[in-house]
C-alpha cells in the first residue's frame, strides 16, 4: 500500500540519522529537500500534504536517494543539478559541485569586465572598457565561472581550460544549455605542463583553482573527500602550485593593465597576494559573507 509523505519523511529522517552520528548535515532538512526534488514539489507542498500517499515508484525512488545520501554521496550528485549565480549547472562526479563562496569570484570577473554586480559592494579592480574583450579560466569544472561570466558580459570571449575530459564535456553542455558555447573555446590541457597550448594575450585570467594542501586531504568532510574529484582539490604540498605557476607565466599570458582573479582556501589570501606582489603586480583581497579573505585580484603594471 502506498505510503503517505510523513511517513517516508520519517523513515527517512531515521535512516539518516542512524548513518550521520557526528555529521554536519541536518537529517530533516535533507529528507524534505530530496523528496521536493523527487516529487518537483515544494517544501511547503509536502508540510501542507503531510498525509497525501505517494505512488510506489516515487517512494522506491526518494529511499534509494536517501541510502545514497547516507553514505554521503553529495545532494547534487543525486540530483544531477545545482544553482550557481542563479544559474541551473549540470554536476556529475567528474565536477567539483559549485559552491557558494565561489560566487563572490564570480562577481569580481563580472564587475572587472564592466558589468554591474549587485552584490558586490567592496572595492575591486576593473577593467579599461573595450569593444571585446578576451579572458582565460584555468580548471573549469563544471564551467560555473566561465558561463556565468559569459552570460552577464556580452562583449567576452572565453578560453576555459581544464585537465579533465569528463569536466570539459560537463562544462560544454552547461555552456550550450546557457546558450554561451558559441563565446567559450573549452581547451583540454595541463595547465602545469609550461608546454600547455594557450592563446595570449587575455585581458583577465581567473581560476578558481585546487588549493588544498596534499596532507589535509584525509580530514576532509566524507563527502567532498570520498565523492569529489581529488584532481579538483589537491593544490599541491602547500596548496600554493597553481597560484606560483600563474605567477611565473602572468608576463607571458597577460596583457598589459590586465587583471588576474583568483579564489583562496581560508587561511591563503595573505600568501597568495605576496606571491603575485612578487612579480610586481599590485594586489587586493575581497572577503566573503563569513568575512574571509576568499578572492585575491591582482593587477599587471
Ligand atoms: C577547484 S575546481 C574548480 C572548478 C570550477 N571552476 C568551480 O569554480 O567550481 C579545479 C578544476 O581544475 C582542474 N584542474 C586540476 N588540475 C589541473 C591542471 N593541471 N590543469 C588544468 N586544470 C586542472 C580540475 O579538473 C577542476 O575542474
Amino acid at each position: 500500500m502506498a505510503v503517505t509523505i510523513k511517513d517516508l519523511l520519517q523513515q527517512a529522517v531515521g535512516l539518516l540519522k542512524e548513518n550521520w552520528k557526528n555529521h554536519r548535515e541536518d537529517p530533516s532538512k535533507e529528507a524534505g529537500l530530496l523528496l521536493s526534488w523527487v516529487l518537483k514539489k515544494d517544501l511547503g507542498y509536502l508540510y501542507a500534504h503531510a498525509d497525501t500517499r505517494i505512488d510506489n515508484d516515487k517512494a522506491d525512488l526518494f529511499l534509494s536517494c536517501v541510502r545514497r545520501r547516507a553514505r554521503f554521496e553529495p545532494f547534487a550528485y543525486i540530483t544531477g543539478e545545482c544553482e550557481f549565480m542563479g544559474l541551473r549547472f549540470n554536476v556529475n562526479p567528474s565536477v567539483l559541485i559549485p559552491r557558494a563562496d565561489t560566487e563572490l569570484l564570480a562577481e569580481a570577473v563580472i564587475h572587472a569586465l564592466g558589468q554591474r554586480s549587485p552584490f558586490l559592494t567592496q572595492p575591486c579592480f576593473s577593467l579599461t572598457p573595450k569593444a571585446a574583450y578576451r579572458a582565460l579560466e584555468i580548471g573549469t569544472g563544471s564551467g560555473c565561472l566561465a558561463v556565468s561570466a559569459a552570460k552577464h558580459v556580452k562583449n567576452v570571449r572565453i578560453d576555459a581550460l581544464d585537465i579533465s575530459e569528463g569536466a570539459l564535456k560537463t562544462a560544454h553542455n552547461n555552456a550550450v544549455y546557457h546558450g554561451v558555447d558559441q563565446r567559450i573555446n573549452f581547451m583540454r590541457g595541463d595547465f602545469l605542463d609550461k608546454t600547455v597550448r594557450l592563446y595570449p594575450p587575455y585581458d583577465i585570467i581567473f581560476s578558481n583553482p585546487p588549493y588544498i594542501p596534499t596532507a589535509h586531504i584525509p580530514g576532509l568532510m566524507p563527502d567532498v573527500r570520498d565523492y569529489e574529484p581529488h584532481t579538483a582539490l589537491i593544490g599541491g604540498e602547500d596548496g600554493l602550485i597553481f597560484y606560483q605557476a600563474l605567477a611565473d607565466r602572468v608576463s607571458q599570458l597577460l596583457s598589459p593593465q590586465g587583471l588576474l582573479a583568483v579564489e583562496c582556501g581560508y587561511d591563503q589570501a595573505q600568501r597568495v597576494a605576496l606571491i603575485f606582489s612578487e612579480k610586481g603586480m599590485e594586489t587586493l583581497t575581497l572577503r566573503d559573507l563569513s568575512g574571509i579573505e576568499r578572492v585575491v585580484l591582482a593587477r599587471s603594471e
